[in-house]
């Protein structure tokens, strides 16, 4: 997951391979409440881990189930009549999935509770649902607005005496979800008698109620609909554990890899290289509504072909086609038709997605102000949206997207990137994509091909203990970027020559160079691997360093050397840090920095360095050995320490590392086509 500020997007061009979705998370909370209210353990396979389904188990654990989670598996076992844990207070951050189901659910349960969110989640409307449970005899308070949460549930002594004998009548056209938590709360109720909810006014999003009406079916609930107006609980409704059950990926999130296949092209030059895009774990026969986005990416443009669990998109229409679309029945995956009308000939309207102004955000109006800042022209209306995409090339504009804490407007947003004018697309807050898709944009770079030097390179080269690795490896930590320390190769090269009993001269050249073409190394999780050794501190001493330096001044291990750097330079971008990344291995970046410090001040960090680390030193000796490494690293023949003719100096013998890491991010934004406004 990314949890930098922002995340740039380079250009795009094609995409091609194999993507698994994660697990629906609107089947994930759903599946989870029905094994909190059942009898028996249920054992819950792909779940989806988000933030949404994270604070879900969260409650469930506070009122008193067991779950016990081993990867994205989780066992729950259900309360099955017994009461819940009470009094509890339940922070639902911003998942709608919980909040209301939850409420409806400790309503009907009996006890204590209080349930709260974050701020957007206090301005999601629920009133319509606590309308129909006082309706029933709940008593249930708002603790700030009226209509909102946050909410008590009062009920000290014990299950409520409810209302069952007339209908129990529920508004229908703000949000599914009310019906959706009556449903799932109202067996609780069922005994002798069966109960009849009444929808008020026009179901909206009616497939989510598909979804619950057949997860009801898996844990035993029998659901009759008249007309989707008229719905009746069967009379001795008991929730009984399925044993085990499958959630199936999320067709929402499917949207974005379906636009992509239409939007993309295959083309890659390589021939073993598979065509369009392949998405794993949902299918044609999904029981999820916005499944029918495929049927609309069709209507623009894309092949679509899919099987049980897989689909398949190839580029059909180019451009895409313009529609008029009424989306009441994919109410989420609908955003991503919005950024796909980018790519159209001629004006896509959507309507009937009044909804969209109660979700995360008020998706019109953000949908509206952020496709207007890439260039297209947009109209919105109280329940539609209607774009019309830039004339031309020349009109498209570089965009910092606003991300409004709505996952769905980051992942669409990310399709922007495949514009024709080439510009690069900055997501805000690319970690909001957590709500569903923590590695949506990991999951995106893997099939998204773009050429070599479109992908942007921050060289910072530098003498010995300048302070470049630091300064290096924060850069990329605040870019998202990937982070190569060259310096590390020719350690570990060294470490590895001397490990097979070369000598480090010149007569054992050739022989160290072939290793070091097939040098076994791994970065993970901030260590350095040689094969099965953690090699990470025996490359960090003086001694190796020498030997590094020595190793380094060999032309043909240089050589050797040369792709596995190049091999670093992947999406999103790359930070390098070296002797020679500027003038010699990313000669075409954007950036570079030759970070200097004087010999003094370089000398002092060191010692400061491996006091910490409890070596014994001396300043003068390191000052001594700094000093003699510069000038073999500057005198050698092949690419010798040098700044690059376009490399700006920075040094940094006064400034603290914080300073020098702003000091090149402010170089590097400079560089960067995003007006400064746009960032918040
Ligand atoms: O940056 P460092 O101290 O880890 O580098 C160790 C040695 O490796 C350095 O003295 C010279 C060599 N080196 C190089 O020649 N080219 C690079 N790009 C990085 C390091």
């Amino acid at each position: 997951m990314y949890s930098t500020a922002f995340l740039d997007l380079p250009p795009l061009q094609a995409a091609a391979g194999e993507v698994h979705l994660p697990g629906s998370k609107s089947i994930s909370n759903r599946v989870l409440l029905l094994a909190a209210l059942s009898n028996g353990t249920t054992t819950v396979h792909d779940l989806l881990a988000s933030d949404d389904t994270r604070v879900m188990l969260d409650a469930l654990r506070q009122i008193g189930c067991t779950v016990d989670k081993a990867g994205s598996t989780v066992r729950i076992t259900g309360l099955g009549g017994r009461l819940p844990q009470s009094p509890a207070k339940l922070f639902l951050g911003n998942a709608g999935t919980a909040m209301r189901p939850l409420t409806a659910a400790l309503a009907l349960l009996g006890g204590e509770f209080e349930l709260s969110g974050v701020p957007r989640m206090h301005e999601r409307p629920i009133g319509d649902l606590i309308d129909a449970l006082r309706q029933l005899g709940c008593q249930i308070d708002y603790l700030g607005n009226d209509g909102y949460p946050p909410l008590k549930i009062a009920h000290g002594q014990g299950v409520p005496a409810l209302a069952l004998a007339a209908p129990i009548r529920v508004r229908g056209d703000v949000s599914s979800q009310f019906l959706t938590a009556l449903l799932m709360a109202l067996p609780l109720a069922a005994g002798t008698q069966a109960i009849v909810i009444e929808v008020v006014g026009e179901l909206i999003s009616k497939p989510y109620i598909a979804i619950t009406l057949q997860l009801l079916a898996r844990f035993g609930i029998v659901v009759e609909h008249q007309n989707w107006q008229r719905f009746t609980i069967a009379a001795g409704s008991r929730y009984q554990s399925p044993g085990s059950i499958h959630v199936e990926a999320d067709a929402s999130s499917a949207s974005y890899f379906i636009a992509l296949g239409a939007i993309a092209t295959s083309a890659t030059g390589q021939k073993d290289t598979k065509s369009g895009i392949k998405i794993q774990g949902v299918g044609l026969d999904s029981i999820q509504g916005d499944i029918r986005f495929v049927e609309a990416a069709r209507a623009m443009g894309a092949v679509i072909t899919g099987g049980p669990n897989w689909l398949q998109i190839e580029r059909g229409a180019w451009p895409l086609k313009a529609i008029d679309l009424d989306c009441n029945h994919i109410p989420d995956a609908a955003m991503t038709l919005a950024v796909m009308a980018l790519y159209a000939e001629g004006t896509t309207t959507l309507t009937n997605i009044a909804s969209w102004r109660v979700k995360e955000t008020d998706r019109i109006a953000a949908m509206a102000t952020e496709l207007r800042k890439l260039g297209a022209t947009v109209e919105e209306g109280a329940d539609y949206i209607r774009v019309t995409p830039p004339a031309q090339s020349a009109d498209w504009k570089a965009a910092s997207i606003h991300t409004y804490d709505d996952h769905r407007v980051a992942m669409c947003f990310s399709l922007a990137a495949f514009n024709p004018a080439r510009l690069p697309v900055r997501i805000e807050d690319p970690k909001c994509v957590a709500k569903t898709f923590p590695d949506y944009f990991e999951a995106l770079f893997s099939v998204a091909q773009v050429e070599t030097s479109h992908i942007p390179v921050i060289c910072i080269d530098g003498p010995t203990a300048s302070g470049k690795g630091t300064v290096a490896a924060a850069v990329a930590q605040r870019l998202g970027y990937r982070f190569l320390d060259s310096g590390a190769m020719y350690r570990i090269t060294a470490l590895a020559a001397l490990r097979a009993g070369f000598a480090i001269d010149a007569d054992h050249e050739a022989r160290i160079a072939t290793l070091a073409q097939t040098l076994p190394v791994r970065f993970e999780g901030g260590k350095v691997w040689l094969g099965s050794d953690d090699v990470t501190e025996a490359i960090r001493t003086e001694e190796a360093g020498m030997n590094a330096s020595r190793v380094s001044a060999l032309p043909a291990v240089r050589t050797a050397l040369v792709d596995l750097q190049h091999s670093f330079q992947r999406l999103p971008g790359l930070v390098a840090d070296g002797r020679d990344m500027g003038t010699v291995i990313f000669p075409e970046a954007p950036l570079k920095v030759y970070l200097t410090a004087s010999a003094a001040c370089r000398a002092e960090r060191r010692y400061k360095q491996l006091i910490s680390k409890g070596f014994s030193a001396s300043i003068e000796d390191l000052r001594a050995d700094l000093e003699a490494r510069d000038a073999r690293d500057s005198s050698r023949s092949v690419a010798p320490l040098k700044p690059a003719q376009d490399a700006l100096v920075l040094d940094n013998s006064d400034l603290t590392i914080e300073q020098a890491v702003e000091k090149v991010l402010a170089w590097w934004q400079e560089r960067q086509p995003f007006a400064a406004s746009a960032q918040r």
